[in-house]
């Protein structure tokens, strides 16, 4: 098992008990988003890979209540909160946890009925052994859906520049770390080369506009990105990336948003679906 310290040194994120937390209300704020769409009718195992504290298999458990939740993740400290949070559907054997890394998968060949990744790809630097060991541990016909970020799709009206310079710094170090911050898009690719067919790709990028009304779904939506661009905070004021006068800057050009009933705002995300070919 790799090093708890290296992963946590080039992850933009972080292990904290905050991020954590953060983990688990981003799975529950976005499920209308990213969840809709996956159909996994009739599987009784779903595997998800890199399941970090378990706030989609909450959302999963719950969804798809015939069905066994089995996560796998790399890290210590995010399975032993994923303990926490699933206590109770650990204790009923409706969820399983593994500590293992996502392309040395602990599991026997077509071992599980459909898979599922959140937020996993853009942080590896080789994407392609875990989705072959994904490949592998799926039953033929299979379905697999992962969800990614495409962060070039990052659109903001009016246009914010403290909060874009801030985001090119967040990219730019995850880019840095390994990782791939527009990875979204090469996904569909990415299945076809590791063998899955069916493969289809749906924009899924939560956006805000004139069309939500509701103040407090606006505040909502909008405390949420900003939460989510500030969890790279600490790694880039570490790296002296940002400073904290271009954080406030943020936090101000939020307010001005969220004030605003003409801006707009959109987060690049896509959901790619494929199987494993067979009946
Ligand atoms: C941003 S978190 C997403 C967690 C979860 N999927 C969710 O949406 O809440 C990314 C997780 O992927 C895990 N991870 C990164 N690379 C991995 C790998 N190669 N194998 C297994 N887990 C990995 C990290 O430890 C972390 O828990």
């Amino acid at each position: 098992m790799e090093n708890e310290t290296n992963i946590e040194s080039e992850y933009i994120h972080s292990f904290t008990l905050e991020e954590q937390q953060r983990l688990i209300d981003q799975a529950l704020f976005l499920e209308p988003y990213h969840h809709a769409g996956l159909d996994f009718n009739g599987c009784r195992t779903i595997l998800e890979v890199g399941c970090g504290v378990a706030a989609q298999m909450s959302v999963l458990v719950r969804r798809w209540p015939r069905a066994k939740i089995i996560g796998v993740d790399r890290s210590e400290a995010q399975i032993a909160r994923a303990r926490q949070t699933l206590a109770t559907p650990l204790k009923e054997g409706r969820a399983e946890l593994h500590l293992a890394a996502g392309d040395r998968l602990p599991f026997d060949d077509a071992s599980f009925e459909s898979a599922c990744v959140f937020w996993v790809f853009e942080h590896v630097t080789e994407p392609l052994p875990i989705l072959r060991d994904i490949w592998r541990v799926l039953k033929p016909g299979a379905p697999f859906a992962t969800t990614e970020v495409f962060d070039k799709g990052l659109y903001m009206y009016p246009r914010l520049p403290g909060t874009m310079t801030y985001f090119q710094a967040f990219t730019a170090l995850q880019a840095e770390f390994g990782g791939d911050p527009d990875i979204g898009v090469r996904m569909p690719g990415l299945l076809a080369q590791a063998g899955f067919v069916d493969v289809t790709t749906t924009d899924v990028s939560p956006t805000l506009d004139a069309r939500m009304v509701d103040p407090q779904a606006r505040r909502s939506f909008l405390n949420y990105f900003q939460t989510l661009l500030l969890s790279g905070a600490d790694a880039l004021r570490a790296r002296n990336r940002v400073d904290g006068s271009l954080i406030a800057l943020v936090k101000q050009e939020f307010a001005q948003l969220w004030a605003d009933p003409g801006a707009v705002f959109s987060y690049g995300a896509k959901q790619t679906r494929g199987r494993k070919p067979g009946p």
